[in-house]
């Protein structure tokens, strides 16, 4: 007998995250999946990993075996800071870096530290689904700005915030994926991210910067992260996070938050009581591995495998579908590609029918939180072979122009 339980309020109304269902197709070998943003699997480091877990073991078995402190692993801080240094933020003290359970934990922290049942969200539209998940446990409510291939419109964020405050409401927090976003792909340009944290400061909202593409880029020139413009006014209204996810391993589950020192004592407790600590092994593992410096000799290669994959993925979508019936920016780095369909195509209604000729993507309509636009598609090409990639697009194209 079906029993029903007394849940929370939260829980009555939360959804399954609709990638995660999908994912779950996707393992059926006669499907191409271009749904999930996994990691290329010939891109991890396997040797590298193996050399230092053995090492860990060999010299570090009560400090990786052992709980540990809730704030990470120093020797693990140390080398966040060292990549922190490559992208553009130099000296993060040890004291503002919180080490996570994967960047996903880190949405999660700073949404049961900050919001109450109604609080508002702002959000990219479109926006990171599982964020998007995150908030709404919370039981906040989600207001998107729009997005163009430059990332966030700050005009419109501004026209949100105004729209708010005559209603008397104001955003608890603004999330942002700046560089190569999920599904956009886009980048917030360098003009834009000082003019988001400029809004940010002078509205005294928080803007949380989630980061776990920017190593990933295969065209054009870096841009460091948004956090790295704040200077003294911004920085305390800015809240960076990252992941190990995107360029080493997302099986370690490891990422970090930098945090104005304000947010460092909630957020610590907030962890403490989620999982007392992310994974002292898997830390001192990572942290070894950062140390023998193999991924900056990995990193080249992994940028120019996902530039490769992109490119192919692009030079297909050019041929399998006719002018007008697709269209997509060009991004410069990260996992995807965003489509736009025809006005009146309903992607989320073709799933089936991709599946059925041996394709999957996760329609678009499930990355708008606030509206319903049914023509979008996000698309994949970092997990699939160059040759699964030509062979997914032509039955992609098959499937839905039909
Ligand atoms: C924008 C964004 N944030 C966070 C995550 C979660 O990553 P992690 O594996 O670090 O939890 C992802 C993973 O796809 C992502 O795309």
């Amino acid at each position: 007998m079906a029993r029903v339980y007394a849940l929370s309020n939260r829980m009555k109304h939360a959804k399954p995250s609709f990638v995660r269902e999908i994912l779950k197709v996707a393992v059926r070998p006669d499907i191409i999946s271009f749904a999930g943003g996994l990691p290329a699997p010939e891109l991890f480091d396997v040797d590298g990993v193996r050399a230092a877990t053995a090492e860990t073991l060999e010299h570090n078995s009560t400090g990786a075996l052992q709980y540990g402190p809730t704030d990470g692993v120093a020797a693990f801080k140390q080398q966040i800071v060292g990549v922190m240094a490559r992208r553009g933020m130099a000296d993060i003290a040890l004291e503002r870096i919180l080490v996570t359970t994967g960047s996903q934990q880190g949405i999660d922290l700073i949404a049961k530290v900050m919001l109450d049942p109604g609080d508002v969200v702002l959000v990219e539209r479109p926006a990171y689904l599982a964020a998007v998940q995150v908030f709404e446990l919370y039981e906040a409510q989600l207001r998107g700005v729009e997005c163009d291939a430059d990332g966030m419109n700050t005009d419109a964020l501004e026209a949100q915030i105004a729209d708010l405050r005559a209603r008397g409401e104001r955003a608890k927090f603004i999330y942002t994926v700046a560089t190569f976003g999920n599904p956009s792909g886009a980048t917030l340009s360098l003009e834009r991210r000082q003019k988001l944290l400029e809004i940010a400061a002078r509205e005294e909202i928080l803007l949380i910067e989630d980061d776990p593409y920017s190593e990933l880029r295969f065209s054009g020139d870096s841009l460091p992260p948004v956090a790295s413009f704040a200077g003294e006014r911004e920085s305390p209204w800015v809240v960076y996070m990252s992941t190990l996810s995107k360029f080493v391993a997302p099986g370690l589950r490891l990422g970090w938050m930098i945090l104005p020192e304000g947010l460092v004592g909630p957020l610590t407790i907030a962890k403490q009581a989620a999982d007392l600590h992310s994974s002292t092994f898997n830390q001192h593992v990572a942290a070894k591995y950062l140390e023998t410096g193999r991924l900056e000799a990995a990193l080249p290669r992994i940028r120019e495998v996902y530039g490769r994959k992109a490119q192919a993925m692009m030079n297909a979508l050019h041929a399998h579908f006719p002018t007008g019936t697709l269209e997509f920016n060009a991004p410069s780095g990260g996992m995807f590609l965003w489509g736009k369909m025809a006005d009146g195509v309903d992607t989320l209604a073709l799933v089936q029918r991709a599946v059925d000729a041996g394709v999957i993507y996760v329609p678009g309509a499930t990355f708008f939180p606030d509206e319903r636009r049914a023509n979008y598609l996000r698309l994949s090409f970092a997990t699939p072979s160059l040759e699964q990639i030509e062979e997914g697009v032509g039955r992609l194209a098959r499937a839905v122009l039909d």
